[in-house]
C-alpha cells in the first residue's frame, strides 16, 4: 500500500476480516515510521461505527503492525487495555460510557506512556479524551451475510 493515508481517504473496501487487520496493520507501519499528517510520536485514533463494523478487528491489525504478539480481546468489560509494543497501545473500549460520564475518572493519562497509540471504539461517549490532532476513522458495512463487505474510511483529522 503506497499511501495508506490517501488509500483511506478514497476509503478502502475489505472483504475478510484479514483484509481488515491487513489495512490496520498498514496504517500502524505508516505511523511507526513518522509520516503522514497529524502522525506524530503520540497518535489517538477513532474507531466510528455500529456493533459489528470491525472496530476492534482492526485494532488487532493495528497491534501487529506495532509488533504486538498477544492476542488482542474486545476489552468492553474492562473498558480499556494496554499493550506494549513499538509504541504502546491503548485499546479503550467507550461503549458502556455516557457522554456525561467524567471520562477522567477512568485515569486513562496515569497510563498513557509516550510513544502511544491511543484507539478508541466508540469515541462519541469520550468527547474530553479525543485530542484536535486525532485521526477519525468510520468503518461501515457495504453488504452483509455470507460474503460481507466492509468499508474503512478516513474522515477527519489528517
Ligand atoms: N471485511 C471485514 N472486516 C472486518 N470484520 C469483518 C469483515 N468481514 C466479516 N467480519 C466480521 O465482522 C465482525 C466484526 O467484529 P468486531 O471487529 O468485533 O466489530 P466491532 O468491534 O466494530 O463491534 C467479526 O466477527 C468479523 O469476523
Ligand atoms: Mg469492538
Amino acid at each position: 500500500m503506497e499511501n495508506i493515508i490517501e488509500a483511506l481517504k478514497s476509503g478502502i473496501i475489505t472483504h475478510s476480516p484479514e483484509e481488515t487487520e491487513s489495512v490496520a496493520y498498514a496504517l500502524a507501519q505508516f505511523k511507526t515510521m513518522g509520516m503522514g499528517i497529524g502522525m506524530g510520536k503520540d497518535t489517538t485514533i477513532t474507531l466510528n461505527g455500529d456493533l459489528g463494523v470491525g472496530k476492534t478487528t482492526f485494532t488487532k491489525g493495528f497491534a501487529r503492525g506495532l509488533g504486538i504478539t498477544k492476542t488482542i480481546t474486545s476489552p468492553t468489560f474492562n473498558l480499556f487495555s494496554i499493550y506494549n509494543g513499538s509504541a504502546q497501545l491503548v485499546h479503550l473500549d467507550a461503549y458502556r460510557l455516557s457522554p456525561e460520564s467524567s471520562a477522567e475518572s477512568l485515569m486513562l493519562d496515569d497510563f498513557l506512556t509516550s510513544p502511544y497509540c491511543l484507539l478508541i471504539e466508540w469515541p462519541h461517549n469520550v468527547p474530553s479524551l479525543i485530542p484536535p490532532s486525532a485521526l477519525h476513522l468510520r468503518l461501515s458495512i457495504l453488504e452483509s451475510g455470507t460474503n460481507p463487505v466492509h468499508k474503512i474510511e478516513l474522515i477527519a483529522g489528517a
